[in-house]
């Protein structure tokens, strides 16, 4: 058997390909916007509001020489999905990679998000997992389809570190930071929906894997950071840029053989 040499030069390349991104207005979307882009892939770049992603798409254009537009999309709905969809049928040959990333995170802001288990109000259980976990389902079943259509495609779903393992409750109070148990459930959910996908989508060609991310830096402060940083193996938080080897890989060839994976990215925080 002779060695494709060939192929291991283009292992990581994604150029031809279109990647839709979910939540790009926030920290993490922008930094795989410009890692698919880099690689080489076409980007549509989505989040509740289309404004948020108007300059990154332009940003990603001039810099990466890529094509890449922003669409509104609000994950939680049917018909953004379904509008989304109509536009990459319009605008692309096919869509590639999808990375659900949009969150309802410690920057989205809902009454209780910050309350513990025994007061954790029920609307803002039913707005965390409607965002985390529904939009997820609703992504990978209308971008899905269009996948398993064309026999190709990688969907990478965006968990944490928190469903995995559930967070150290001490190091949070006073800290203005918050692990809410609708967030842990999530994700939790997350990782099982996309090994519930990669055994029904096997064979058409559809890999689905998670990224798991660890705690990111975001101008964080004492008494969080010291806390945090104590708990990790690498003694710090992730810079946000440490995340783009993971999705492109993901989304490349270079991954053919993986689907159903929990691909984690977290400074050994779940080894220990
Ligand atoms: N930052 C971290 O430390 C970290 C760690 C682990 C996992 N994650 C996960 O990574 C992803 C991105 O995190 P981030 O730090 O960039 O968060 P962020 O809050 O900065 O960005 C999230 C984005 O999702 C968008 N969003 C929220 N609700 C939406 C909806 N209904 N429809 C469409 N978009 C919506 C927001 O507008 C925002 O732009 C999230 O899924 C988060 O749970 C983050």
């Amino acid at each position: 058997m002779t060695i494709d040499r060939k192929r291991f030069k283009n292992l990581f390349s994604l150029t031809g390909k279109t990647a839709v991104i979910t939540g790009t207005g926030g920290l993490l979307g922008e930094v795989y916007a410009h890692a698919l882009a880099a690689a080489g892939a076409a980007v549509v770049l989505t989040d509740l509001k289309r404004e948020r992603c108007d300059g990154l798409a332009a940003c990603v254009t001039s810099e990466w020489g890529v094509q890449s537009i922003a669409v509104g999309c609000d994950v939680t709905q049917r018909n953004d999905w379904e509008r989304l969809r109509e536009i990459l049928c319009d605008r692309f040959t096919s869509v590639d990679i999808l990375v659900n990333n949009a969150g309802f995170t410690n920057a989205s802001r809902i009454e209780g998000y910050s309350d513990g288990f025994d007061t954790f109000p029920d609307m803002a259980w039913k707005s965390i997992l409607d965002v985390n976990l529904t939009g997820v389902f609703m992504g990978c079943q209308v971008i899905g389809k269009m996948m398993t259509e064309k026999r190709t495609g990688s969907i990478i779903n965006v968990a944490s570190q928190y469903g995995v393992v559930s967070p150290n409750h001490t190091i949070y109070d006073g800290t203005g930071v918050s692990q809410p148990v609708a967030y842990s459930v999530s994700k939790a959910g997350v990782i099982a929906l996309t090994r519930y996908l990669a055994t029904c989508w096997g064979e058409t060609g559809v890999r689905v894997n998670s990224l798991t991310p660890g705690g990111v830096f975001d101008k964080h402060t004492d008494p969080f950071l010291t806390r945090f940083s104590a708990l990790n193996p690498m003694g710090r938080m992730c810079d946000r840029d440490e995340l783009a080897g993971a999705v492109v890989f993901l989304a490349s060839d270079a991954a053919s053989y993986m689907t159903g994976h929990n691909l984690v990215v977290d400074g050994g925080w779940t080894v220990w």
